[in-house]
């Protein structure tokens, strides 16, 4: 009997496989980062085919750590940074181009000529998603009109579309020798091309961006077997799960009834909130995307505040600045003082995303004295964090009418005990993690487990959900107020940058 589901975890930054055992514990884990590509101001690449070599190793070395033979491994789950957008080519599994990350913004002129024409909500019924740069649809609009026959070999089915999962998937069953084209709803709510009411590619969005249909993948449910991996490691075992990062950390975390919510803090930070069966469309700058969806379960759908730039900033400073040498020293830094002395850092690196929703925002460090320290902007990083997902909280109360209640974190920063404090002060409610953090990973397992009957069901897996380190508010109000009315005021300075 097999006794593990392997995990591949390709993040915004690195690539990871985390085998778990049934009770969702950690078992062995390995992960490789991979080059970040900045050609212009506003432009990120990623190297689609460093990705898939890095994946492929970090599972071999995860099974070795874990001493695992083959058919140990029940399944494999997929879990992916969303939208970024990779094109290649049917016979040689070539890309044509570099991924167009997430975070990029080279979309800009197409994004201000649709808000001119038809408005930033123009979408927002079919897709439940802005006009942004944000999405796949413009990336993938960007590659067909820039690249030489890309438009061509689109249309005559030699040219493919996917994120990163349906890269990695048609690869790893076969590539050009029948490699399998899919992805599951999850992603493909984050393409902007698809209906979430049918949940299939919807012709007014591939019009209006125009992308050949012919070289998207099928959409299929978040669990079931999609195939079987044709490579040196883990051949034959079934790949039988795959969902957006977001979407798995929401599984992982077991936030299964309507109103539960999760935040991870990663590259960026992003809030979502399972709302069911219910279709919500927001009315205050969130986004409505797909919960998850196992095999033939209906469909159920979410609410979502990304924040663009989180851990991001930390990675900024440390790289950009040369102010720490290493990510985890934040921390100590942001301690040698008390509070922000009056600074504030606005991260508005890919403009500004919910609830702003603003591709023209910059970054601004605002509230500057000559008292202000490294220790303050080390401070003013972190907190930067904390408020914006308090920008989200806010919009996701009005929208769902329910006050935040608690909040399950999860994702790197949480590790982060300061920022975790400062969170629970800001909301004035209890921040709690699960004692395996790594929810993104673990959802993706449980999808992949779920389909293969390795796990029955999800009480089998809500079972497997630990509370970790919590945090409770500790700050009085007229401090949280005043601390919030700097943030606003910062932000206002953010928008109001052209
Ligand atoms: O939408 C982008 C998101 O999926 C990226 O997640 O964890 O790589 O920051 P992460």
């Amino acid at each position: 009997m097999s006794k593990y589901v392997a995990a591949v975890d390709q993040g915004t930054t690195s690539t990871r496989c985390i085998l778990f055992d049934r009770k969702g514990r950690i078992v062995s884990t390995s992960q490789k980062e991979h080059q970040q590509i900045y050609p212009k101001p506003g432009w990120v690449e990623h190297n689609p085919e460093e990705i898939r070599e890095n994946a492929l190793e970090v599972i071999a070395v995860a099974r070795i750590k874990a001493s695992a033979a083959v058919e140990d491994i029940a399944a494999v789950g997929i879990t992916n940074q969303r939208e970024t957008t990779v094109v290649w080519n049917k016979h040689t599994g070539k890309p044509y181009y570099n991924a167009l990350v997430w975070q990029d913004t080279r979309t800009e002129s197409y994004v201000s000529e649709l808000e001119t024409s038809g408005g930033p909500d123009q979408f927002r019924e079919i897709t439940g998603l802005p006009v942004a740069t944000y999405f796949s649809g413009l990336k993938l609009k960007w590659l067909l009109e820039h690249v030489k026959d890309l438009r061509q070999d689109a249309e005559n089915g030699d040219a493919l579309f996917g994120n990163i999962d349906t890269f990695l998937i048609w690869h790893f069953t076969g590539g050009p020798r029948g490699g399998i084209h899919v992805t599951d709803v999850t992603n493909a709510s984050r393409t902007q091309l698809m209906n979430l009411r049918t949940l299939q590619w919807d012709p007014q969005m591939l019009s209006a961006f125009s992308i050949p249909e012919k070289m998207l993948p099928t959409i299929k449910s978040s669990s079931e077997v999609y195939g079987h991996m044709q490579t040196e490691v883990l051949p034959g075992v079934p790949i039988a799960g795959d969902l957006g990062d977001q979407h798995a950390a929401l599984v992982g975390q077991v936030c299964f009834s309507p109103g539960m919510v999760k935040n991870t803090y990663g590259t960026g930070c992003f809030m979502v909130m399972n709302t069911g069966n219910e279709l919500k469309l927001s009315k205050n700058g969130l986004l409505t995307t797909i919960s998850y969806q196992f095999g033939n379960e209906p469909v159920q759908y979410a609410l979502e505040g990304s924040i663009a730039i989180g851990g991001a900033l930390v990675q900024w400073l440390r790289d950009n600045l040369g102010l720490i040498k290493d990510s985890n020293e934040i921390e100590a830094l942001a301690r040698t003082v008390d509070d922000n002395g009056g600074a504030y850092f606005v991260p508005a690196f890919s403009g500004l995303y919910a609830p702003y929703w603003r591709t023209d925002a910059r970054g601004v460090i605002a509230g500057l004295t000559r008292y202000v320290n490294k220790g303050h902007i080390a401070r003013a990083v972190l907190e930067a964090t904390a408020y914006q997902t308090m920008d989200v909280v806010r919009a996701m109360e009005q929208d769902s009418g329910i006050p935040l209640a608690n909040l399950r974190v999860d994702g790197g920063m949480v590790a982060n005990r300061l920022l975790m404090q400062f969170q629970a002060d800001m909301l004035d409610v209890q921040v709690i993690a699960p004692k395996v953090t790594e929810t993104t990973a673990l959802g993706a397992a449980y999808a992949a487990g779920l389909a293969v009957g390795f796990w029955s069901d999800k009480d089998e897996l809500k079972k497997n959900w630990v509370s970790g380190a919590s945090y409770e508010a500790d700050m009085d109000n007229a401090k949280r107020v005043k601390l919030y009315k700097g943030w606003k005021k910062a932000i206002s300075k953010s928008l109001d940058w052209l």
